[in-house]
């Protein structure tokens, strides 16, 4: 049960007068902070770990690649209110949609693939489909996905998206298909980040200012070198416009399918290669703000 639904007040004694509390909360979430102590679930440091897949609410491992929903969880209860519309560009098989209707949040998603927009759309009621999860076909990093995007939103009453979250492919690690507009599908990892700063771009204009964004994203090998795919995506969101507030570094090891398999082989491969083994992506947090200027002080 998200903590949110919890009781909201707190009551304190003074003077033997019952003081009532009122209810603290930023522009961005329904977090109390006059009760910050009861939110023990929601994570704030630099290091995520879980101890399993959650694999109730609507949620399973049905898709190669899906995110473990802990992720939309969290950044769902810290970066959004009741109501509020998450925009994500990379649905998949619709973690983001699934726990958005679970925390009585609502949703935007675009998929490439019409087979996984299908089945997606499969796992919500015609009702929910009109009112609270809007299913898109398309490729994000098109400048007409933004039109269609814009009306999805006007019928939902808004004029922008409230929390935006990017889990793109890690490249070619996962190739998703064979259309050329894939992120997985790309040329070149030069291509690869060429096409994730249009997606991100789109995010970013269709995002209400002061409102966060997250990058899910992990690194790879390629060529005997380690390629920073995080890092250099970070580097595109700046460009654009976003404030990195946070990276953080979430432990993979134990939430894939039959690793344990390959333990062995790819542990030969390190010993023989000099390179280690993955354990960890990243979940990087922006927000779409205005920074203060830093006035720099004159050396006499
Ligand atoms: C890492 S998966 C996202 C998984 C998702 N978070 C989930 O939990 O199921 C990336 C997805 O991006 C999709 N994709 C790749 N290129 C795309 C594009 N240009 N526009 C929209 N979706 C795209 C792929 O088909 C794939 O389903």
């Amino acid at each position: 049960m998200p903590i949110s639904s919890k009781k909201n007040t707190k009551v304190k004694k003074q003077n033997s007068l019952e003081v009532v509390k009122p209810i603290k909360t930023k522009p961005y979430n329904d977090i109390d902070l006059n009760n910050w102590k009861l939110y023990e679930n929601i994570k704030t440091g630099t290091w995520w770990e879980f101890q399993s897949r959650e694999k109730k609410n609507g949620h399973s491992y049905d898709y190669h690649g899906n995110y473990i929903p802990q992720i939309a969880t969290q950044l769902l209860e810290r970066y959004t209110k009741k109501d509020d519309i998450v925009l994500d560009l990379f649905l998949g098989s619709g973690t983001t949609a699934i726990e958005a209707k679970n925390l009585q949040r609502r949703c935007i998603g675009v998929e490439l693939k019409q087979e996984m927009t299908d089945y997606v759309s499969a796992k919500f009621s015609p009702k929910d489909l009109v009112v609270n999860i809007n299913i898109i076909q398309g490729d994000s990093a098109s400048i007409s996905i933004k039109e269609k995007i814009q009306t999805r939103l006007e019928i939902m009453g808004k004029t922008s998206a409230q929390l935006l979250i990017l889990h793109p492919p890690y490249d070619d690690i996962i190739k998703f298909s064979d259309k050329k507009e894939d992120l997985s599908n790309c040329a070149s990892t030069d291509e690869f980040y060429d096409l994730f700063k249009k997606v991100a771009k789109n995010g970013y204009d269709l995002l209400e200012q002061n409102r966060f964004a997250a990058l899910i994203i992990g690194d790879k090998y390629a060529n005997s070198r380690y390629i920073s795919l995080g890092f250099e995506c970070q580097k595109r969101m700046e460009e654009l416009g976003f404030v990195t507030k946070a990276v953080i570094v979430k432990n993979i090891t134990g939430n894939e399918k039959a690793k344990g398999k390959t333990a062995n082989l790819w542990r030969y491969r390190a010993l023989s290669g000099g390179f280690n083994i993955f354990e960890h992506e990243y979940i990087m947090i922006f927000q779409k703000t205005k920074l203060k200027k830093v006035k720099s002080k004159k050396i006499e």
